[in-house]
Order: C-alpha cells, then sequence, then structure tokens
C-alpha cells in the first residue's frame, strides 16, 4: 500500500477529529474527575480517610493529563504495572520515528490519541491502592439498562415467542427473524455514551415496531451476504461477537446471539469484551455478568427467563467469553496478525465475525481519510482472519463501501445536512469474505 490516505487527526481543523479532541473527549475526562470528586463522602465511609486521599490522588493525575491535552503536550510513555505497557510504548516509539518527533493531541492520528486518553484515566486508578479498579463510567453503563427497561421487555417477549417452538420455524421464519434481529442489532448502536459525551442516549421505542422507519438509513446492506454464510450447510458453527457498548446494544447482541443458537444458525458464540474501562460504554466481563443479573431478577417473565437462560449457557460453553488488550490497544485491526497473533488465530476459527459499532469500524478501516467509494475489502488492508461483518451507526467522519454519488445524495436529503456522518441517525451493515 504504497499511497495510503492520511489519518484522520484533530490537525484538519473544523474536523470532527478536531472537535473530539477540543471538546469532547476533554468534557467526558472532567466527567470522571466529577464522578470521583461526588464520591469523596463515599470513599470516606467505604474505606475512611485513606480512600479519599486515594481518590484525590486519581483526580490530580486527572487533572494533570486534562492540562497535557488542552496545552498539545508530547504524549508521554506509559509507567504503570497493566501487561499492555510494553505493547503501547512501543508504539509510541514506532510512530515518534516515523514522525521525527513525539505524538501529541492535536498534530497525530485521533484514533491513537482518543485511545491514549481512555489508557491514561486507567494508569491515573492503576497507580492509586484501593481504587484501582474502580470504573469510572459503571454508573452511567447502570443506567444505560435500566432506562431501557420497556424496550427490553417487548423484545424478550418477541423473541420468546418467535422461537418457542424452533421445530416448527420454517427457513423463511428463521430468514425473517435473522433480518430483523441483525437490525435491531445495528440500531442498538445509536446507544452509547461516547458519542453523546455521556448524557442520557437511551432505547425508548420498540426496537422491532421502530425497524421499517429506520431502514432507509441504512445506507449500505450487505445482509444478504451475511445470511448466505451464517446459512451455509454443514459449515463450522461458531460466530464471534466483537461487542461495544454495554446497555441496551449489549442486550441486543444476547438476543441476537440467542437467535442463532435458538435456529441453530450457530452453535457457540464467543464474545469479545473489553478488559478495562473504554470509550465510556464499551461493555466489559462485570457489565455482561450484571446485565445477566438484572435480566434473572426482572420481574418481566420473558426478561427473567432469559436472563437464567443466559447465565446457563455461560456456564454450558455455548456462550464464552473473552478478554483481549489488543481491544484497547491504539492499532487498527491490519496489526493484529503481528501485534496479537494469538486472538487472530483465534478468531481465524470463527465462521462468522460480527463488529459492533463505531470504534470498530474506525479500527477495521485504520481510520483514514478515505474516499467514500473505495470497496470496503480494500479498506481492511488485508485484515480478514475470517468471513467478518461490521454493523455500525455512523458516528465519525469516515464511510467506504458507498457508490459514486451517493454520499453526496444523502447529504443533500439528510436533515442534519452537514453532521450526517456523526450524528448516529445512519447506518451500514457491510461484509466481506474474499480481500
Ligand atoms: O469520540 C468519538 C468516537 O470514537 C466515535 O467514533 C464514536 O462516536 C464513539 O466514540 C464510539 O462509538 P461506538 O460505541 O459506536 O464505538
Ligand atoms: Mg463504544
Amino acid at each position: 500500500h504504497a499511497t495510503l490516505p492520511d489519518s484522520l487527526s484533530a490537525k484538519f481543523k473544523g474536523s470532527f477529529a478536531y472537535k473530539t479532541v477540543k471538546d469532547r473527549i476533554p468534557s467526558i475526562l472532567v466527567k470522571v474527575i466529577d464522578v470521583l470528586a461526588r464520591n469523596y463522602g463515599k470513599f470516606k465511609e467505604d474505606y475512611g480517610e485513606e480512600g479519599v486521599e486515594d481518590a484525590k490522588g486519581v483526580v490530580g493525575r486527572l487533572s494533570g493529563l486534562r492540562n497535557e491535552m488542552q496545552t498539545d503536550k508530547p504524549v508521554l510513555p506509559l509507567t504503570d504495572g497493566r501487561a499492555d505497557v510494553k505493547l503501547w510504548n512501543r508504539y509510541l516509539e514506532e510512530v515518534s520515528a516515523v514522525q521525527g518527533s513525539p505524538p501529541s493531541w492535536f498534530t497525530s492520528a485521533w484514533l491513537y490519541v482518543e485511545c491514549y486518553m481512555y489508557r491514561r484515566i486507567q494508569q491515573a486508578f492503576e497507580d492509586s491502592t484501593i481504587l484501582r479498579t474502580f470504573d469510572p463510567f459503571r454508573a452511567q453503563k447502570e443506567a444505560g439498562l435500566l432506562n431501557s427497561e420497556s424496550p427490553i421487555q417487548s423484545l424478550a417477549s418477541y423473541v420468546q415467542q418467535a422461537t418457542q417452538d424452533p421445530s416448527t420455524l420454517s427457513q423463511q421464519d428463521i430468514h425473517t427473524l435473522f433480518n430483523q434481529l441483525i437490525q435491531v442489532n445495528l440500531w442498538g448502536n445509536k446507544c452509547d455514551l461516547s458519542i453523546s459525551g455521556g448524557t442520557e442516549n437511551y432505547q425508548k421505542h420498540d426496537p422491532i415496531q421502530q425497524l421499517s422507519s429506520l431502514r432507509p438509513f441504512i445506507i449500505v446492506d450487505q445482509t444478504d451476504q451475511i445470511w448466505n454464510r451464517i446459512n451455509q450447510p454443514g459449515a463450522s458453527k461458531r460466530v464471534d461477537l466483537i461487542v461495544d457498548n454495554a446497555g441496551f446494544e449489549l442486550f441486543s447482541d444476547l438476543v441476537f446471539a440467542e437467535m442463532l443458537l435458538a435456529t441453530k444458525l450457530a452453535d457457540v458464540v464467543h464474545f469479545h469484551l473489553k478488559a478495562m474501562p473504554w470509550f465510556v460504554s464499551d461493555a466489559l466481563r462485570g457489565d455482561f455478568m450484571w446485565t445477566l443479573d438484572v435480566l434473572r431478577a426482572s420481574g418481566h417473565a420473558a426478561v427473567s427467563h432469559y436472563g437464567n437462560l443466559w447465565h446457563e449457557r455461560v456456564k454450558d460453553g455455548t456462550w464464552v467469553l473473552c478478554e483481549h488488550d489488543f481491544w484497547t490497544c491504539p492499532h487498527d485491526y491490519s496489526k493484529m496478525e503481528a501485534v496479537a497473533p494469538d486472538l487472530y488465530a483465534d478468531l481465524a476459527r470463527s465462521h462468522l465475525i460480527v463488529f459492533k459499532g463505531d470504534l470498530n469500524y474506525r479500527k477495521i478501516t485504520g481510520d483514514l481519510k478515505w474516499a467514500h467509494t473505495v470497496p470496503f475489502s480494500e479498506a481492511l488492508r488485508g485484515f480478514l482472519p475470517s468471513a467478518l461483518c461490521t454493523l455500525r451507526t455512523l458516528k465519525a467522519d469516515l464511510i467506504v463501501g458507498l457508490e459514486e454519488g451517493q454520499a453526496e445524495r444523502i447529504e443533500r436529503e439528510a436533515e442534519e445536512a452537514s453532521d450526517w456522518m456523526v450524528s448516529g441517525n445512519w447506518a451500514v451493515v457491510q461484509y466481506c469474505e474474499q480481500l
């Protein structure tokens, strides 16, 4: 690839990357500081004066980070005890060598500095004693699930009814259900808390009812190709979900996975979760298990049915929960084979890999300033451990695989004209099985 496009970067004034580095991520950082400051009383209750001192230490380090960002300081090497430090610092050296100077917030690749912010937040906690495993985004993630109670109930009832007696389902029934639930799962990605800067962004409507009115907003839809892949007779039946956000989106992932198993389109689903708090709402193993607990305790019959069944699935291994530090490092996925060969080899054993959400899309395509008409397969730059697809609502000014003139047409027709690429109102389902 002699002539790859530039990385998206805050150095392009007026771009979404610029706006994000200048305003959006600093405000997320300030909210983390606020969460800590508001909880001093609680830390005192739980851990005494030592707890408060610990929290103040974290706040001090985060304030320092905020200052580094605002004054466009160079990116510093990581110093904490996490196993991924080497990976990060090696990357820092590489980027410095290529650039001829250390990377900085407003001059370097947006993907790198935005990931780095979340990693530095983690370092501020790692360097404490009591709060090392404190998740500053947990309360928001929990509210996200609890506030989606009614769409969760209607979706649970719908799926339970639809799959009650799987042996009576025709191929056509299964196909229809597949199409519906993949769309529910796609639109679940609207509900993330990073794009909204952490303000409420919950699923409010009946997710099935909503589908027909949302249909025109799917600007590339390769669901048929995904169906053909997953419906292949005799193929291996492992599906991998590269999970994005907790809350309603995670619930929609679980429902999608359940449908795959209930209809025998898959016999095992691997969920890939983040190993540390990430982009506000991304799901950790703890969020996943907490979600199952909440569902199990529900007074709604279909919801608690699934809560129970899904605990069983985790136990009996039809659902496998995985974590890998690669998902929270700054590398785009074309580097996976070199940087995390174990993960790449693991994904290669999957029949279909489903990447959820915007950040995964950025990492799949390298977060480069691609022409919108570049084919999806080309933007992968060699990354294809197995057949893969992406379910993504657009929240970054990056999109590939459009037809000639399509972007211009959408821009003319869109209500949010200039920010259609970042509003989360438009979506793509893209697929690749051959480069
Ligand atoms: O800060 C912006 C961003 O990286 C966007 O690209 C996206 O809006 C969000 O964070 C994460 O979105 P998602 O949860 O869909 O990956
Ligand atoms: Mg996310």
